[in-house]
């Protein structure tokens, strides 16, 4: 589905939102409560493609799911031994965390079944998962090509390992996590960037044998116990709060707060980025519920200017890339991002989506192999941009286009639903 967007850069926007639940969250509330004992409720899940894709393979596993309202699951722990060999392939959808993550789970089971995905998931690298798995003693193949879906998965005895991860990757983290909560021995992981820590936090609250130590960047995670049942409150998604951060952040006389925002530290370079090219940004009422810290965040229009960013904060900022580069272009001066290569195979090349989506409409902006650099300000005009089937770069456009002159029309824009199903109606609601 195309979508037209008629560009407003001189309205302020102002107003009060909430955003969806986290999307990392609802994978990780839903696959560990199934394999836990006892009963919990999730509250403001996010119910998009991607988290169904999950709940749907967890229900084919034999987990006990409920749908009890718009924001309510329901699930009664299956226990750590309580899956069930599934009767068809495991569909993931477009989603790589449903597939790494459950490669971690089944990689341990005592019964074989098979993960595969649409188009975009086929092309995405798998070898990050199987080797460290086949090093538990894991049995994963991919079917077609050695390295990708569909994947083939053995169900075995697992050792536990001590592993360096060598992409930053917190799918990849969980999975091996997953994986080592059915081995014998202890697993140790060892990052050399810090990744988004969601499943160490849970699996903490379930009350795993886990450990963080964070000065050296490792986690230890002794198996043996079950895990117990939580309910879990789910924080507003900051990956999805980020597009109406961006829309508000550089437009002049902008106010708006949205309200009750997942701010875990793993997770909030993309406000630390846009405070250093001096975004007016600041966090109300923080708490910690369920081992996650949340936030009322207030962004108000200021003038920005270009940054550089590297390795440091890339694991941090990952998902919202895309957002970057929209508002680099309207940011004063030079902004460079390297050591991004990671977004190449993410759910589209996200550095040539990007970058072809942007020049299409006036930008002053270069590819390179591992990012692209901006010059700014350059005024946007509006254009027919690709979304390449990806719901980041389709809303990233979407705000481009708000800060453009003339019309912008999107192709493609179904794929929205995979992370932020209400995205449009919001927007729509803020920006006219
Ligand atoms: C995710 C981790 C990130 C991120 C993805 C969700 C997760 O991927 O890009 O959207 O929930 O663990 P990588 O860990 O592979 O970088």
């Amino acid at each position: 589905m195309d979508r037209a967007i008629e560009g407003n850069k001189k309205r302020p926007i102002r107003g009060s939102i909430t955003v969806p639940g986290d999307k990392s969250i609802t994978h990780r509330a839903i696959i560990l409560n199934s394999i836990a004992r006892g009963e919990s409720k999730i509250r403001y899940f996010l119910d998009g493609l991607d988290c169904r894709n999950t709940l749907l393979c967890m229900q084919a596993l034999g987990a006990n799911i409920e749908k009890a309202s718009p924001f309510l699951l329901k699930i009664k722990g299956k226990g750590l031994d309580g899956l069930k060999v599934p009767e068809n392939v495991l569909d993931v959808g477009n989603s790589g965390t449903t597939m790494r993550l459950l490669s971690g789970l089944l990689a341990g089971q005592n019964f074989c079944s098979v993960l595969d995905g649409d188009d975009s998931i086929r092309k995405r690298p798998m070898k990050r998962i199987i080797l460290p798995l086949s090093l538990m003693n894991g049995q994963i193949k991919g079917l077609y090509h050695t390295n990708f879906a569909p994947l083939n998965i053995i169900g075995k005895s697992l050792q536990g390992i001590d592993y360096t991860l060598p992409v930053a990757s917190a799918q990849v983290k969980s999975a091996i996590l997953l994986a080592g909560l059915y081995a014998k021995g202890e697993t140790v992981i060892r990052e050399k960037q810090t990744t988004r820590d969601h499943t160490e936090r849970m699996l903490a609250l379930m009350k795993a044998n886990i450990q963080s130590f964070p000065d050296d960047q490792k986690i230890r995670l002794i198996p043996g116990k079950e895990l117990k049942s939580i309910d879990i409150d789910i924080p507003g998604d900051i990956s999805s709060a980020a597009y109406f951060i961006a829309a508000g952040c550089v437009r002049e006389g902008s106010e708006i707060i949205i309200r009750n925002v997942g701010i875990n530290p793993t997770r909030t370079g993309f406000l630390e980025v846009l405070k250093e090219m001096g975004a007016n940004i600041q966090m109300l009422n923080q708490k910690d519920i369920s081992n996650e810290p949340r936030a009322d965040i207030l962004i108000k229009g200021a003038l920005l200017k270009g940054i550089q960013i590297d390795k440091k904060i890339i694991a941090n900022i990952i998902d919202e890339l895309p957002l970057v580069a929209v508002i680099a272009t309207l940011a004063q001066g030079r902004t460079i991002v390297k050591d991004a290569q990671e977004l190449r195979v993410k759910e589209s090349d996200r550095i040539k989506a990007i970058v072809e989506g942007l020049s299409r409409m006036g930008a002053n902006i270069i590819e390179n192999n591992d990012g692209f650099e901006i010059s700014g300000p350059t005024g946007l005009s509006g254009n027919s941009v690709n979304s390449f089937g990806d719901h980041r770069i389709a809303m990233s456009l979407a705000v481009a286009a708000s800060y453009a002159e003339g019309k912008t029309v999107i192709r493609e824009t179904e794929c929205i639903d995979i992370s932020y199903p209400d995205f449009m109606p919001t927007y729509q609601k803020i920006m006219e």
